[in-house]
């Protein structure tokens, strides 16, 4: 171990994109609100990154995303009234979701850039520290939170990290994909990194999702960053340059179901995998899935 900084308890979330494959549900309801059953999609980042460890959060907004503001706040006419009429699990549920004073800050990003730029951002509120980036569209159930194995790895790593995991090849297109370099159990050493190659020009099938571990060096990096794929300012190109600099980046195939909750099928998985989990509504629905494909296969 160096001397080096590897506690991370600071975490940017970009939650700025106009989430246009949700249209017109997005209007006016940000994609962070949106329900797995009956969390929304910013509960289940939020819990995950308290599990490993972070203590304050850097929201990076724009015009629209109220809601999630008043989401982590404390309501105090509703906690009155479930404390009024004994309702205290509830009372309890609700609690859980208020963090305390402090805890968030948000910034703005006055236009949709892109990722890297939506980091870039919150800037001025990371020290000299590494710091995570968690995008809420992608949620992960596993026994172990990933951004807490990461966390782990990263403690032992330093550097730079970002979750991987294998995708089909006709996919590489939706991805940051990793030119994968030695390998170490969960990790990987990286060569470099591409945004968004077609099939034929991944340098591998391993592809990069929305958890991050961070340093200084990649805002640094950021600050001259010029636009990449789909004329956005991209984080990839960012981490990409880490590595041409020498600088450690890791690949972390992290235990887990991603589920990608930024597209309308993923979405709809990881409802009905969640409500599944769920005792108080799993015999029921999945007697009324069983159902419909039974219906399904007949009719074919
Ligand atoms: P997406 O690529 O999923 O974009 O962003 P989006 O706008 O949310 O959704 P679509 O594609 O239009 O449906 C991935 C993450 O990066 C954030 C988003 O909020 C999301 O958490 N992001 C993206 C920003 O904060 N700013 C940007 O300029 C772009």
């Amino acid at each position: 171990m160096t001397n080096e900084n590897r506690k991370v308890t600071k975490a940017i979330v970009p939650v700025a994109g106009l989430g246009t494959r949700f249209l017109p549900a997005t209007k006016s309801v940000p994609k962070e609100i949106m329900t797995l059953v009956d969390r929304p999609l910013i509960q289940y980042a939020m819990d995950e990154a308290r599990e490993a460890g972070i203590k304050e959060f850097i929201f990076v907004t724009s015009r629209g995303k109220s809601a999630l503001e008043n989401y982590f706040d404390t309501a105090p006419v509703l906690e009155a009234s479930l404390r009024e009429s004994g309702k205290t699990e509830l009372l309890e549920v609700l609690e859980s979701t208020n963090l305390e004073s402090g805890a968030i800050a948000y910034i703005r990003q006055n236009k949709p850039r892109g990722l890297g730029h939506a980091v870039w951002c919150a800037r001025r509120l990371i020290a000299n520290e590494p710091f995570a980036v968690i995008l809420p569209d992608d949620v992960i159930a596993g026994s172990k939170p990933c951004l807490k194995q990461m966390v782990e790895a990263y403690e032992q790593t330093g550097g730079a990290m970002v979750a991987a995991m294998e995708v089909p090849a006709d996919q590489t297109a939706s991805y940051g994909i990793l030119d994968v370099g030695e390998e170490m159990n969960r990790l990987v050493r990286a060569k470099g990194m591409v945004e968004k190659p077609s099939a034929g020009e991944a340098p591998s099938n391993l592809a990069v999702i929305g958890r991050y571990i961070l340093t200084p060096s990649v805002l640094k990096t950021l600050d001259g960053q010029e636009a990449g794929s789909g004329g956005e300012i991209q984080l990839t190109d960012a981490i990409a340059a880490e590595i041409d600099a020498g600088r450690p980046v890791y690949g972390f195939r992290f235990e887990g179901q991603r589920f990608d909750c930024g597209s309308k099928a993923g979405f709809l998985q990881a409802t009905v995998s969640f409500a599944l989990a769920r005792p108080d509504l799993h015999d029921e629905l999945s007697a009324f899935l069983r159902e419909i494909v039974h219906v399904g296969r007949a009719a074919e």
